[in-house]
């Protein structure tokens, strides 16, 4: 069993970088943690500190039931994949994926069924011979996790492991450590600043910002109901549009106004909204909850805006669109239809899907709704 948790955790680096601040996390038996935000936000050192490569200046860390802050890294029965896999170039795949076998003095039939085992899970039982300089960034890369994978750890790190390696591969390399954490059923904890990698990988994401966690939650469960206007704009791309205006309130409806536009806010949200009336407040709505009115029946006129459309991006199953409000004091992108070609600088008729947008408050930036 292999859980891990952070109790009140924080990091700081002399002079006074507050790299990690107050940090409390449970990572449950088998699950895969991810934790995702912007460079500098004390991923990594949150990381190194379960690792055992950087001791908390307060907290505590547990790994199962037992306390390892004074546990020094090479106890802590944890394998840690890096961005740069730092293989040792002299020695062949094989000698790289025993190597920490050898070290700990396992015997050679030990180790030559660990590391053949591994290198059929990663499908790079003909590499075993080659030097690093004979492998391609992702085969190289699979190396570094075969090399975690022989020592059969109680749980698994990595950090940016696939950072290095080009679009398209990072793409392929994500599903393979998907299946490799299905395959183990280890507990795994992963770090990156790509928010398509954290929704497609996790089981639950951690998002933080400047050392602080901002929500913990699934996937879907961030994107539907982030908590402020950070979240909201870090997960989902093209990220959530936001807009500032102000809430009004006419002939007993509440509306949001730009002063260029007004859509009228759906009843459901009017509960917590209405507080909110004469007083200032950012509007979110994602890029695929604004729809070209040519292409929606009956859309409510209290939804419907009009914008000019600045520049096309074509994308083949969609297109996104560059639009001005009319004040001209916003900005925002439509995700349309792949079908929908309008002109550029035509003023365009928006629909917007009114029970699917956001509202944050102005000052503290946390959700109202
Ligand atoms: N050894 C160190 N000494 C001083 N500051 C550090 C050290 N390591 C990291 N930091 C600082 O701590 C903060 C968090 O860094 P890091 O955990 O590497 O962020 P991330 O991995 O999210 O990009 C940054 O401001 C970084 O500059
Ligand atoms: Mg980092």
């Amino acid at each position: 069993m292999a859980q891990v948790s952070l109790k009140n955790v924080s990091k700081i680096f002399p002079p006074n970088i507050v790299a990690v601040k107050d940090v409390n996390l449970g990572v449950e038996n088998k699950e895969f943690l991810v934790l995702v935000g912007p460079s500098g936000c004390g991923k990594s050192t949150t990381l190194r500190m379960v690792a055992g490569l950087e001791q908390a200046t307060q907290g505590e860390i547990y790994i199962g039931d037992k306390m390892v802050n004074d546990v020094p890294a090479k106890d802590r029965n944890i394998a840690m994949v890096f961005q740069n896999y730092a293989l040792y170039p002299h020695m062949t795949v094989y000698e790289n994926m025993a190597f920490g076998l050898k070290l700990r003095k396992y015997t050679k039939a030990e180790i030559k069924k660990r590391v053949l085992d591994a290198a059929g899970i990663l499908g790079i039982k003909d590499l075993l011979e080659r030097k690093p300089r004979e492998l391609s960034g992702g085969q190289r890369q699979r190396v570094a996790v075969g090399r975690a994978i022989v020592r059969k750890p109680l749980v698994f790190l990595f950090d940016e492991p696939l950072s290095n390696l080009d679009a398209k591969f990072r793409v392929q390399m994500r599903a393979e450590i998907s299946k490799l954490h299905i395959r183990l059923q280890a507990t795994m904890i992963y770090v990156t600043h790509d928010q398509i990698e954290a929704m497609t990988m996790g089981d639950r994401i951690v998002v933080m910002k400047e050392g602080i966690i901002q929500q913990i939650a699934d996937p879907i469960g961030l994107y539907d109901f982030p908590v402020n206007k950070f979240v909201a704009g870090f997960i989902g791309s093209p990220p959530m549009n936001f807009i500032n205006g102000v809430i009004k309130k006419i002939d007993g409806k509440f509306f949001f106004d730009e002063s260029s536009f007004q859509v009228k806010i759906v009843d459901e949200m009017v509960t917590k909204i209405s507080h909110c009336e004469n007083k200032e407040v950012t509007f979110g709505i994602r890029p695929e909850d604004i729809y070209d009115k040519l292409f929606v029946q009956d859309a409510p006129p209290e939804n419907c805006i009009v914008a000019t459309c600045e520049i096309i991006e074509p994308l083949g199953s969609e297109v996104y669109l560059h639009l001005t409000s009319p004040s001209k004091k916003h900005t925002f992108i439509a995700k349309v239809g792949g079908h929908d070609k309008p002109r550029i600088n035509q003023d365009l008729n928006l629909v917007f899907d009114m029970s699917k947008v956001h509202f944050f408050d102005r000052t503290t930036e946390k959700t109202i709704v």
